[in-house]
């Protein structure tokens, strides 16, 4: 089971999305109503699989109230790219999950703060969020939170970063079509959350594991925020810690009687 804070490092996805899906599950079987934030991108999606894999078996999740943590500014959610699509096609259908329950961001509310308001509103009247799921983006942005975005920061329309643009080029025609805003949570908003489950893979997520866990806590790496939670999971393979000093953490040991430390 997930508890406190803890770095979990394996190479199998699968076994890190089971973990997590352990975890979903222990937290519905108690509370059929929980609320569960949840993030996009490519990897998050095994965690989906083995959760509609649980369905089938029998997971009730009809109860469960879903939040999302960001969206495109101008995709509506017939758009294929759209956030809306995806938490449709990869959660809400095969997680059997009741519409009625979820609560995603719009980006194409005609006033966006209002939207942004009404959606904070919604999350409070819930009673705020169980579990949220995140991501990391390659320059540590979580959401669509990009560096310099307030550590205390509330949901709001956000310009997003020649980076980030980029690297989720990947998913349309060309560069030109991905939005260059979005709607998303902020990193205050986020961490009210009661419980952070963040995963990375890859190495070229290492500089971003490696600010968000060792690195001073600073608006430019919006993942550093985590460490100010009390309740984080963060689940990486071999790549995405790479770069970690961990090895260092426990090297060295103190003498108490010479106060100094030990070779
Ligand atoms: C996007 C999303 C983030 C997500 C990140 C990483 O920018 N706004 O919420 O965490 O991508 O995506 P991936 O998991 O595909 O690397």
């Amino acid at each position: 089971m997930l508890e406190l804070v803890e770095i979990i490092i394996n190479d199998d996805h699968q076994v890190l999305a089971s973990i997590v899906v352990d975890s979903i599950e222990a937290m519905v079987r108690q509370k059929p109503d929980s609320v569960l934030g949840v993030a996009t991108g490519s990897t998050p999606i095994p965690i989906y699989q083995e959760l509609a894999r649980r369905v089938q078996a029998g997971l009730d999740l009809s109860r469960i109230r879903i939040f999302g943590l960001d969206e495109y500014v101008s995709l509506d959610e017939t758009n294929e790219q759209s956030y809306a699509y995806f938490i449709r096609e990869n959660i809400i259908e095969p997680c059997k999950i009741n519409p009625a329950n979820v609560r995603l961001l719009s980006g194409v509310a005609e006033d966006l703060r209002a939207e942004a308001a009404s959606f904070e509103a919604a999350i409070k009247a819930a009673g705020g969020v169980d579990l949220q799921i995140l991501g990391v983006g390659h320059n540590g942005h979580i959401a669509f939170n990009e560096p310099t975005s307030s550590l205390a920061s509330r949901t709001r329309r956000i310009t997003l970063t020649e980076k980030t643009i980029e690297a989720n080029s990947r998913f349309y025609p060309s560069i030109e079509d991905v939005p260059h805003q979005a709607i998303t949570q902020g990193i205050g908003t986020i961490l009210e959350a009661r419980h952070l489950v963040m995963l990375a893979y890859g190495e070229e997520k290492a500089y971003a594991v490696k600010e968000m866990i060792e690195g001073p806590v600073a608006a430019m790496m919006p993942a550093s925020a985590l460490q100010l939670h009390s309740h984080v999971s963060v689940l990486v393979d071999e790549g995405a810690a790479s770069t970690l000093q961990k090895a260092d953490y426990y090297k060295y040991e103190w003498d108490s009687k010479t106060e100094k430390v030990l070779d």
